[in-house]
């Protein structure tokens, strides 16, 4: 099946800043798709360039078979995208936006439905000026797919947002998909990514440094894994013969093992093999984050 949206070399400069270097990524329909980076790093810039707001120097974009530079006007109607504060006017109120953004689509959808769904019925009458800065991110993102789009683009969806609100809109992010669209992520959020994105690619300096699955780019980056239990029994050294086990420590009857890939599974057979099972089993492993700064890791100066 041909990804919905397809990127390759995408190079976007502002005079003569490159602010995008070399970008390419798929995503695949009905995916949660996630970039990562630090700040500065090209997320928002390549994610105006897909969606034909910004002209790239150089690269091939397709988004549902479509390209952004010429066939803007088109994409415009099958695409819903989180705005800038800054895009809608202090007066307009709550209603009134997302009746105008739903109107934009002939057979125009339901927007009191998506209103209730989002909180914002109570604050229906209020003005975009008067919002606190939570409820009109909530705002923004539900104007984003008010229009049911087929592909939806969130830039820092959940920036601003209490905890609470969050994980609803998490919840609110996922029916979106569940509902047949394809979704694109903005994140600084760790544990948001590792929850809602199925595939994610982390950008530095205007290039992906790494794209895979959440777990995917922790068993392939994040080292070793460090697997603890105790036990009464002296010798463990049937351990060390477990392809993937890099080392054994014991001291007293704590026992700690470290290795790689599928090494928990083979350590925990094996363990229950030889009659060995510690109530006890600890994993540590490095999270998203971990791999984030490692492989994007320096100092805010440099
Ligand atoms: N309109 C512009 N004119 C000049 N430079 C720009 C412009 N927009 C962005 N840049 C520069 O391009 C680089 C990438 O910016 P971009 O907004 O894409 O980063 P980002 O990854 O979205 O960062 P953040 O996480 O802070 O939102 C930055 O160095 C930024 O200063
Ligand atoms: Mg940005």
């Amino acid at each position: 099946m041909a990804p919905v949206i397809a990127v390759e070399h995408l190079r976007k400069a502002y005079g003569s800043f490159v602010a995008v270097e070399d970008v390419s990524f798929d995503v695949r329909e009905g995916e949660i798709f996630g970039l990562l980076g630090p700040n500065g790093a090209g997320k928002t810039t390549s994610v105006e360039c897909i969606q034909g707001l910004r002209v790239p120097e150089a690269g091939a974009i397709t988004v549902l078979g479509l390209d952004p530079r010429t066939q803007a006007a088109q994409l415009r109607r099958l695409v819903g995208s989180q705005l800038q504060e800054s895009a809608l006017p202090g007066r307009l109120k709550v209603w009134e936006a997302l009746d105008l953004f739903a109107s934009l689509v002939p057979g125009g959808p339901d927007w009191r439905q998506v209103m209730e769904r989002w909180g914002l019925t109570e604050k229906a009458t209020a003005s975009f000026a008067s919002l606190s800065g939570g409820q009109r991110q909530r705002l923004l993102v539900a104007l984003a797919v008010v229009n049911e789009p087929r592909v939806v683009f969130l830039d820092e969806m959940t920036t601003g947002l209490d905890p609470a609100a969050r994980r609803a809109t998490w919840q609110l992010i996922e029916a979106v998909r569940d509902g047949g669209a394809t979704l694109v992520l903005v994140t600084h959020f760790m544990d948001e990514a590792e929850h809602l994105c199925d595939r994610l690619a982390i950008i530095d300096g205007g290039r992906i440094v790494a794209t895979g699955s959440p777990q995917g780019l922790i068993a392939e980056h994040g080292g070793e894994l460090l697997i603890r239990f105790s036990t009464d029994r002296s010798d463990v050294s049937f351990l060390e013969e477990i392809e993937w086990v890099d080392t054994v420590s014991r001291r007293g009857t704590h026992v700690a093992v470290a290795g790689h890939g599928p090494v928990l599974a083979l350590v925990g057979a094996e363990l229950v093999r030889n009659g060995i099972v510690p109530d006890d089993l600890r994993v540590q492993q490095a999270t998203l984050e971990d791999v984030f700064l490692r492989l994007t890791g320096r100092g805010l100066e440099d």
